[in-house]
């Protein structure tokens, strides 16, 4: 991602030795001067509390690290010296919801020493932005400790008062393809983060973390009354993570916001990753995918070889053709390797990557979609062997570029990656960012199924595309339980979405399931449609059979809408109830609007004051129909155009389970 430093004003920088303050303590205050983040070391102890116009949000919280046969650092310190910095910089994303993102923030660095050991010393790094706060610990190289294992962080997060979550299970559940519980902050399990807080007083919160690198995924646990406390998840051996100086953790995020949408405007985890690594970005390129895919979630067609074999040749250029005509960028396909056997998701099972089965004639394929102008996404399952996967690589990647092949979906299905470590552990992470790292090399775009939860590493690496670490649509064909629930996508963006785009693949047309008939999508189809703008992906797929889609208004708006945005600002929104924005196309002038509710029908007032002044549009709508109803009468739908203005205010009616798409053009 290019810097394009509009301005950058590295203010006063203020080493203070031997730091004298007499109570201990420093502060950091937002550019905007409402949130201060103040550290203290109290009977020794490190301490932060944040506090937004003078109210406390973080009442003081430990700071500090615990190690396998060493003392920790945190609770026996002292403050040697303190650093404080301003920045300020614009930069533009390779793709986004945003073309420029303001990084501009107030830094305090506090050197540590401890006063009970070796005297080893450690810095705890603060970056107060407006909205929000970030720290990460940092040992430098020093001859007391250079390798060494953590097994826990003392951080804490204590809340002046018991909010209300949205939460999900760490753990417990599977690959964060959970349902997300809204409860009072009692929670009795370990959570996976984002963890988005609502804490009354028009106040949310959003604690997660940024730059995941090389060290385990944080989750949090109640150690006392509104206090959590960080649990980062352990290797099979028990300790959390391996390292040695110089070392920097994560940094630990806190999203705050006066409203559920300013928590998806907000851009602290981005800005708190580094800049791109990758020079020439001009091979990476966002876009809309169809896939030999639904059909297997269906059990239409199988991944192994059989009579009812998804990926052979001729089902490829069948896809081919309807990607081609219909203006779709690429074709998934899924199951073209050997390793689909029955017993694929045992831990350890073996998929060999550069072995296509003889139906799936891979040169005919590739140069049938190259003269087609349409691009092959391949795909690797490793059923969570990673290390299979590790061994392969390299071949993996350069045979899917002599095929032409440029964005690869990854995919992890097991309870843990080689029969014992977590998604979630170092182990997992450094996986991850190696298949991210090789694949940069071949020019090759990654979509990460069963991934570690995202951290903004796309920043680093704009290869990154899309993850999914979502309870996505594919739960609506073979879930038990029915399928996701309507208010399902009206509590992801304000959760899950807060840690990056989202591969759920929406697009459905048809909602019987021959398979479970109790079981499918859970909303109408304008809803369907109105997701591509809601749910946010640089590749966003349309999921269904091509047979199921009707050359209709609704298909034309999936084939049109954009996966880059210059802009995005969520016009209304209560979590778990409905949701409404509004995204400004990167290419051109026209804006579109995505409304989505849960069960309940509602109407919605919005003002149209993001569009130009003295503009005239036309805006296309495409809206729930007379009787539409997610459950009795999904697919009917409305589409009519009227001319508006930015003075205008439009109210949008939703069907229960519905939505509405908008596409407002200049005229
Ligand atoms: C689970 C993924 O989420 C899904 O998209 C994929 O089709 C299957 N695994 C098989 O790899």
């Amino acid at each position: 991602m290019k810097i394009i430093n509009i301005i950058i004003l590295i203010g006063l920088i203020v080493w203070l030795f031997s730091c004298n303050s007499a109570d201990n303590s420093y502060q950091v205050a937002s550019p905007d001067g409402k949130i201060v983040v103040k550290f203290e070391v109290v009977q020794k102890q490190a301490y932060y509390s944040v506090l937004k116009n003078k109210n406390h949000l973080i009442l003081p919280s430990k700071l500090g690290l615990r190690f396998q046969e060493m003392k920790p650092l945190g609770d026996h310190v002292e403050v040697i010296s303190i650093q404080e910095k301003s920045f300020n910089e614009t930069w533009e994303q390779v793709w986004g919801e945003r073309r420029l993102i303001e990084n501009k923030y107030d830094e305090l660095t506090i050197k540590l020493r401890e006063t009970n050991g070796k005297g080893r010393n450690f810095y705890i790094i603060f970056r107060a932005f407006n909205d929000g706060i970030g720290f990460r610990y940092h040992i430098p190289d020093q001859g007391n400790i250079s390798e060494f294992r953590i097994t826990d962080e003392f951080t804490e997060f204590k809340l002046p008062k018991i909010g209300k979550a949205w939460w999900i299970p760490a753990y417990k559940e599977r690959f964060y393809e959970s349902l997300y519980r809204f409860t009072p902050l009692n929670i009795p399990d370990t959570v996976c983060t984002p963890l988005t807080i609502e804490m009354g007083d028009s106040s949310f919160l959003s604690i997660h973390e940024a730059n995941l690198t090389d060290y385990a995924a944080m989750n949090l646990y109640l150690s006392d009354t509104s206090m959590l406390t960080c649990d980062l998840t352990p290797w099979s051996t028990g300790e959390k993570v391996r390292a040695s100086t110089p070392f920097e953790s994560p940094w630990r995020t806190i999203i705050i916001a006066e409203n559920p949408g300013d928590l998806i405007t907000s851009s602290l985890m981005l800005n708190l990753n580094e800049p791109s690594k990758i020079k020439d970005t001009s091979w990476i390129k966002t876009g809309k995918y169809i896939g030999i895919w639904w059909g297997m979630h269906q059990n239409k067609y199988t991944w192994s070889q059989g009579p009812k074999h998804g990926a052979t040749t001729a089902n490829a250029m069948r896809y081919i053709d309807f990607a081609a005509e219909n203006n779709f960028d690429g074709v998934l396909i899924e199951g073209w390797n050997y390793g689909w056997d029955e017993d694929w998701t045992v831990n350890g099972h073996l998929f060999e990557f550069i072995k296509p089965y003889p139906d799936f004639d891979i040169k005919k394929i590739s140069n049938y979609a190259a003269k087609k102008g349409v691009k092959i996404i391949g795909h690797h399952e490793t059923g969570g062997a990673s290390i299979n996967y590790e061994n392969q690589l390299e071949d993996a990647f350069k045979f899917y570029q002599k095929y032409g092949v440029n964005t690869v979906k990854t995919g992890y299905v097991s309870d843990l990656l080689d029969g014992k470590e977590y998604h979630s552990s170092q182990y997992g992470v450094r996986h991850f960012r190696k298949v991210i790292e090789t694949a940069a090399s071949y020019h090759i775009m990654i979509d990460n199924h069963e991934p570690v939860i995202p951290t903004g590493l796309q920043r680093t690496f704009p290869n990154l595309m899309t993850q999914e670490g979502v309870r996505g649509q594919e739960w609506d064909a073979w879930s038990t339980d029915g399928g996701n629930p309507p208010d399902h996508t009206t509590v992801i963006p304000f959760t899950r979405g807060l840690a990056g785009p989202m591969d759920f693949t929406f697009g459905t047309f048809d909602f019987n399931n021959p398979v479970l008939p109790d079981t499918r999508v859970r909303t109408t189809i304008a809803k369907q449609v109105a997701l591509y703008v809601v749910i946010y992906s640089p590749l966003q797929m349309a999921s269904d059979l091509p047979e199921n889609y009707s050359d209709n208004e609704a298909f034309r708006f999936i084939k049109e809408v954009p996966t880059d945005w210059e802009d995005t600002q969520v016009l209304k929104g209560k979590i778990g109830d409905y949701i409404v924005i509004a995204r400004k196309d990167r290419q051109s002038d026209n804006w579109y609007v995505g409304a989505i509710t849960d069960e309940r029908e509602r109407s919605i007032a919005i003002n149209l004051s993001f569009l130009t002044s003295d503009s005239k549009y036309q805006v296309q709508i495409i809206a729930d129909g007379e009787q539409a109803n997610w459950d009795t009468n999904p697919t009917t739908f409305k589409y009519y155009n009227r001319e508006v203005q930015s003075i205008d205010t439009l109210v949008i009616h939703l069907a229960p389970g519905g939505g509405q798409a908008m596409r407002f053009i200049p005229q």
